[in-house]
């Protein structure tokens, strides 16, 4: 098995994790939060997401919330960016990245953004070059890569063929979205050794929900195949509250403490990050998927 040295980590969890939560947090909780993660050493955050409100109410907030974080220097701090309009707030959130988002399945792509796949490219392209040249970076998530709540099986040539067209709009990025949790190992390898031998490791990332506990066995896969670039949510919050199946994201807490254990570097301090974990496990109101959260608490660790 290969194992990278060092991996990056993408933290989701303000806007995948909290998209999706029945429990209301304060604009002022979510400020607090995501200057928790700050200071953790985690090098990326995605902290919202510039979406229609109706379509997301529980980050209707985004502009306050991008515009009162304190930033801290070496940390991106990226956002969602379905299109022009949203580019606009996020630009005046004076966001660092923009990531845009499709499906790779008609049906979701739909359901999620109201919009043909067809008719969404042009949007995407016209955000990732207005994007661009106000010098923000880019990312693109393509989701339902691994299965889609509403057509099941998604072809591999589907995949590559909107994978192409990304990439042609010069993204930085692209997330490989396992949108309902239902990858696995042997079938990661399987879109990886065909995306792989068109595109650059380096520009892949991996997105695994953890629905059926299988995101650190996706993750370890493509380790294997030299991808080095992972989201998680801190917590292991998450979902897409227009997938249904979407539970949370891979905890970040996890990914850091196997990291840890098979001697990877993530930069990421397990300590700071299980306690922001626990800050936001209590305003949420329940508990969260994240194992070692869970054991830190039974092992009363946080006394
Ligand atoms: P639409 O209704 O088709 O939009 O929604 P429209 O372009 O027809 O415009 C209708 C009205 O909305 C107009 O206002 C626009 O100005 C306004 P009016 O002229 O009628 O007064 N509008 C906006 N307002 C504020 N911000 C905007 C915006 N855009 C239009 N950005 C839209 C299309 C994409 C906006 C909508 O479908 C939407 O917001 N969808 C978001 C769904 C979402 O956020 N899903 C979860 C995130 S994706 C995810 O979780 C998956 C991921 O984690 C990866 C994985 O797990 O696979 C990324
Ligand atoms: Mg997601």
């Amino acid at each position: 098995m290969k194992v990278p040295k060092k991996i990056s980590i993408k933290e989701v969890g303000p806007r995948d994790g909290l998209q999706n939560e029945k429990a209301r947090l304060s604009t002022s909780d979510k400020i607090t939060w995501i200057n928790m993660l700050s200071m953790t050493g985690l090098s990326y955050i995605e902290i919202t997401s510039f979406v229609h409100p109706k379509w997301i109410p529980a980050l209707s907030d985004a502009l306050a919330v991008a515009k009162s974080i304190e930033r801290k220097p070496g940390v991106t701090y990226a956002a969602l960016v379905p299109n022009q309009k949203g580019l606009e707030r996020a630009l005046e959130g004076r966001i660092d990245e923009a990531s845009v988002f499709m499906s790779a399945s008609e049906t979701h792509n739909r359901k999620n953004i109201n919009k043909s796949i067809s008719e969404t490219l042009p949007i995407l392209k016209a955000v990732t070059s207005e994007a661009a040249k106000a010098n923000l970076t880019t990312r693109a998530y393509l989701s339902t890569v691994f299965g889609c709540p509403y057509e099941n099986d998604v072809p591999l040539e589907q995949i590559i063929r909107i994978s192409e067209t990304l990439f042609d709009m010069e993204i930085d990025e692209l997330s490989l979205g396992d949108t309902i949790g239902a990858a696995n190992p042997v079938q990661v390898q399987i879109v990886l050794e065909a995306l792989l031998k068109r595109f650059p490791k380096e520009k892949i990332a991996l997105h695994f929900h953890d629905t059926r506990g299988m995101a650190l066995a996706n993750m370890i896969a493509a380790m294997d195949m030299g991808i080095t670039t992972f989201d998680g949510a801190c917590g292991g919050l998450g979902g897409c509250p227009y997938a249904p199946g979407s539970s949370g994201n891979a905890a970040t807490d996890d990914l850091i403490y196997m990291c840890a254990q098979m001697g990877i570097e993530t930069g990421v301090d397990l300590g700071k990050l299980l306690l922001a974990a626990k800050w936001i496990e209590e305003k949420a109101g329940r508990q969260l998927p994240s194992r070692n959260l869970q054991t830190a608490k039974s092992l009363d660790c946080f006394s």
